[in-house]
């Protein structure tokens, strides 16, 4: 695979240059040895499973999911149509232009877009603006040493009192990512300072080879609030 510097600037940016400088305080060198466009122009996209996340379809059966919701990492967008599906206005953001261009080539769900963009480089006008943060194998994908750097561009775009939930793939069975691996210890360690864990609990439904191996999260920014599960 070719190197691929989350740095560069996408084909189609986000905002404008001027909005650009919310990038990070501390900025590090975003490398992704994955070059996800290449990957999706290859067809070689083995987590497009072709419907939404099992375990979001039953959050959603049971809990609403509504505002202004972002999917980081959104691949072909079928958990940000299940969640537009329900009510949400939800953003789709994807590194790839390939991947946003498969995504917006399903039909509408409700009121869903998508933007070409890197996880890293959100237009400050992007801060506090979330009611909804959905994550679903964008974690995973990334390469663990951006984690720290994952977890500052959640809590930033969130507004205060607003939800992260999250489906994180703890336990792949590839040797080598991604997905890259992680346990509960170093997900808290690291999301801690900056939400607050509500709930977590194991999916009952998983896509085939990953049952047992997800764990469902959900926290918010700013305090405790026991959710009405
Ligand atoms: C394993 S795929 C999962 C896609 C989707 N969540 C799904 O389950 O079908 C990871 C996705 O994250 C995207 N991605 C990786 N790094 C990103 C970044 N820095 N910013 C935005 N998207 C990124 C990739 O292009 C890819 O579509």
């Amino acid at each position: 695979m070719n190197a691929n510097t989350n740095s560069a600037s996408p084909s189609e940016p986000l905002g404008s240059d001027s909005n650009l400088d919310s990038k990070l305080s501390n900025p590090v060198e975003l490398i992704d040895p994955v070059d996800w466009e290449a990957r999706y122009q290859a067809g070689d996209t083995p987590w497009n499973e072709g419907y939404a996340a099992p375990a979001l379809t039953e959050f959603l059966s049971r809990h609403p999911i509504l505002g202004e919701v972002l999917v980081p990492g959104s691949g072909p967008g079928h958990d940000v149509r299940a969640l537009a599906t329900h009510g949400a206005r939800v953003t789709g953001l994807d590194l790839s232009s390939s991947a946003i261009a498969l995504a917006r080539s399903y039909p509408p769900a409700g009121s869903e877009h998508y933007e070409q963009g890197n996880l890293f480089e959100l237009p400050r006008t992007w801060n506090d603006r979330f009611d909804w943060v959905f994550e679903h194998t964008c974690f995973c994908a990334i390469p663990p040493a951006l984690r720290a750097e994952y977890v500052k561009a959640i809590g930033a775009i969130l507004k205060p009192g607003g939800h992260f939930f999250a489906i994180f793939y703890l336990n792949p069975s590839a040797l080598s990512g991604p997905p890259h691996g992680s346990t509960r210890e170093e997900i808290a360690s690291l999301f801690d300072p900056c939400l607050g864990l509500m709930e977590e609990w194991v999916p009952s439904g998983a896509f085939e080879g990953r049952e047992g191996r997800e764990i469902c999260q959900l926290w918010r920014k700013g305090g405790l609030v026991k959710s009405p599960r």
